[in-house]
């Protein structure tokens, strides 16, 4: 982990849904030029630490700092002008717009929130060219395939140029080749200095890109380190496996990889 102090830090949140305790005392950070992935098994509370770091999920207690500062209390569109974009699970573009015109609203709602024009590098046709979709410009966005149009809202969330991106489940729908040129953005958006949080279920992507993991578990933390050590963790093996034995022999024949195929059958499910 870097020694420099977190752009974002979540601390002791819990989230209570009635009887269903979806956030447990979780804490976490996300740092500036890196790469932080947010993992666990289906339901342990990741899409709703994201609803409760950007705003649209009050917790029940603990506290969201950004950038040095509390933000618990502040409004979804003050914690956005403060540098904060999202990308959503369930895809959020405009259907009847084309490709172009969802990533021009999207800067000029934020051109609007902060009366800044944005620097060349937030140019529409840039911003598609560089996350890999400038051919679809055109099309409606009710039209595209479920992988560009993931890639699509990661261009409306990069027209808002924010310091912190929060990037929910971004690669599903992408095929290998797109998800290797997606890692690799990744890579140039926190060596541009942003800080990067993204929840994913592809491991061999989650291992390959993140400088931090974070995985919960039921709603809290059980492991946090770099992707080696998260890998070879017993609590995590077991979170993801149902191991109990703990015995290292048995972590070492067990290929997270084999996780991310369940998830995604499960997620084609979801949308039939
Ligand atoms: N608005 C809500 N009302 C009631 N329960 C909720 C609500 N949102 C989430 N939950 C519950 O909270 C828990 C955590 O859900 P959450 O969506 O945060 O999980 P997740 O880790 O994002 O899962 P997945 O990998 O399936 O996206 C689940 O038990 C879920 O059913
Ligand atoms: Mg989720």
């Amino acid at each position: 982990m870097s020694a420099e102090r977190p752009l974002l830090e979540v601390e002791d949140v819990v989230v209570q849904f009635g009887g269903v305790t979806a956030v447990d005392h979780a804490g976490f950070a996300a740092h500036s030029g890196r790469i932080t992935g947010l993992i666990g098994p289906n339901g342990a509370g990741k899409t709703t630490c994201f609803n409760v770091i950007t705003g649209l999920q009050r917790p029940n207690q603990g506290s969201v700092r950004f950038d040095g500062r509390s933000i618990t209390r502040l409004p979804v569109h003050r914690r956005s002008r403060r540098g904060m974009g999202r990308t959503f699970q369930r895809l959020e573009a405009f259907g009847s717009l084309t490709v172009r015109d969802n990533v021009r609203v999207a800067r000029d709602i934020q051109r609007g929130i902060t009366g800044l024009v944005r620097p060349a590098s937030a140019d529409v046709d840039h911003l598609l060219e560089r996350v890999g979709i400038a051919a679809y410009a055109g099309e409606r966005a009710d039209s595209i395939p479920t992988g560009v149009a993931r890639l699509l809202e990661l261009a409306r969330c990069l027209a808002a140029d924010p310091k912190l991106l929060l990037l929910d489940e971004p690669s599903s729908g992408l095929d290998e080749s797109e998800t290797d040129a997606f890692g690799e953005l990744l890579a140039e958006l926190a060596h541009e200095g942003r800080a990067v949080l993204m929840v994913e279920h592809d491991m061999d992507l989650v291992m390959s890109v993140c400088d931090d993991i974070h995985v919960l578990d039921f709603g809290r933390v059980i492991a946090s380190g770099p992707p080696a050590e998260v890998r070879a963790d017993p609590a995590v093996q077991q979170a993801y496996l149902g191991y109990s034995d703990g015995s290292a022999e048995d972590h070492t024949q067990v290929d997270l990889p084999a996780v991310e195929l369940t998830q995604e059958i499960r997620l084609e499910g979801a949308r039939t």
